[in-house]
C-alpha cells in the first residue's frame, strides 16, 4: 500500500516552489502539500493548511477559519504543530478546538504530538504521548496523527527505527483505523527505511520538502 507524504513548508517557499511542485507532482493522491496560506491553491495538488482558527467566524483580524479552508477546497489541516505550541502558546484544549472546527467543516485535522528531548531521555515518551492523546483528540475519530518528537524537528536527528516502530505500535493499539505519520528530520537518506515500518502510514516532511529533487526522491520511496 502506498504511503502518504505530507510536505510542511512552514514559513518558507515561493510561487516558484509551488509551480515546481505542480510540474513534478500533478494528480497524485498520496501527496499533500501544506504551503503558507498565501500560496494555498488547489490546482493539481492535494493541499493542506498549516493552521486554522478555533472558532467558526467573527472579529479575529488576520485569522482564517476552517469553513474558509473548506470553501477553497482544502481537505487537510495541521493542528497542534509543536512550533505552534511553542511559539504561539497553543494548549491541548486549543488544539482540540481547532481539530473540532476542521471536522465540522469536513476537513481532516492532522493532529501533531511529540515529546521533548528531556521527556525522551527520561523514558517518558509513551506517558507524554498518551496524555496528549487524551487531551487533544476530539470525540469523532476522523483525524490523522503526526508523531513528531520535538528534538527531531530540524535537527537531523531521529529516533531509531525500532523506537519509531514502538511509538507507532502504541498509537495503533489505541487508534486502529487512524492514519499515522512520522515527522522529524525525514530526508531522502532515511525515508525508505521509515516507510518499511508497518504502522507508519506516511511521513510529515519539513526542511526536505523545500528542495524539489529531495521531496521527489522521498515521494518515489513512498
Ligand atoms: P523537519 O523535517 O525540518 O525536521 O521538520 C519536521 C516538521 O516539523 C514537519 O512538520
Amino acid at each position: 500500500m502506498k504511503k502518504w507524504v505530507v510536505a510542511n513548508w512552514k514559513m518558507n517557499g515561493s510561487q516558484d516552489l509551488l509551480n515546481a511542485y505542480k510540474n513534478a507532482f500533478s494528480n497524485l493522491d498520496n501527496l499533500i502539500v501544506c504551503p503558507p496560506f498565501v500560496y494555498i491553491d488547489k490546482f493539481g495538488i492535494n493541499l493542506g493548511a498549516q493552521n486554522v482558527h478555533h472558532l467558526p467566524n467573527g472579529a479575529y483580524t488576520g485569522e482564517i477559519s476552517a469553513q474558509m479552508l473548506a470553501d477553497v477546497g482544502i481537505n487537510y489541516c495541521l493542528v497542534g504543530h509543536s512550533e505552534r505550541r511553542q511559539f504561539f502558546n497553543e494548549s491541548d484544549d486549543l488544539v482540540k478546538a481547532k481539530a473540532v472546527q476542521c471536522q465540522e467543516s469536513g476537513i481532516t485535522p492532522i493532529i501533531c504530538i511529540g515529546e521533548s528531548l528531556s521527556d525522551y531521555l527520561n523514558g517518558q515518551t509513551s506517558q507524554v504521548l498518551s496524555q496528549q492523546l487524551n487531551n487533544c483528540f476530539p470525540s469523532s475519530l476522523k483525524f490523522w496523527i503526526a508523531y513528531e518528537p520535538l528534538w527531531a524537528i530540524g535537527t537531523g536527528k531521529t529516533p531509531t527505527m525500532s523506537e519509531i516502530a514502538a511509538v507507532h505500535d502504541m498509537l495503533r493499539s489505541h487508534l486502529p483505523n487512524v492514519v499515522l505519520l512520522y515527522g522529524g528530520s525525514v530526508s531522502s537518506a532515511n525515508a525508505a527505511e521509515i516507510f518499511t515500518i508497518s504502522n507508519v502510514n506516511g511521513v510529515l516532511v519539513g526542511g526536505a520538502s523545500l528542495d524539489i529533487e529531495t521531496i521527489t526522491k522521498i515521494y518515489d520511496f513512498a
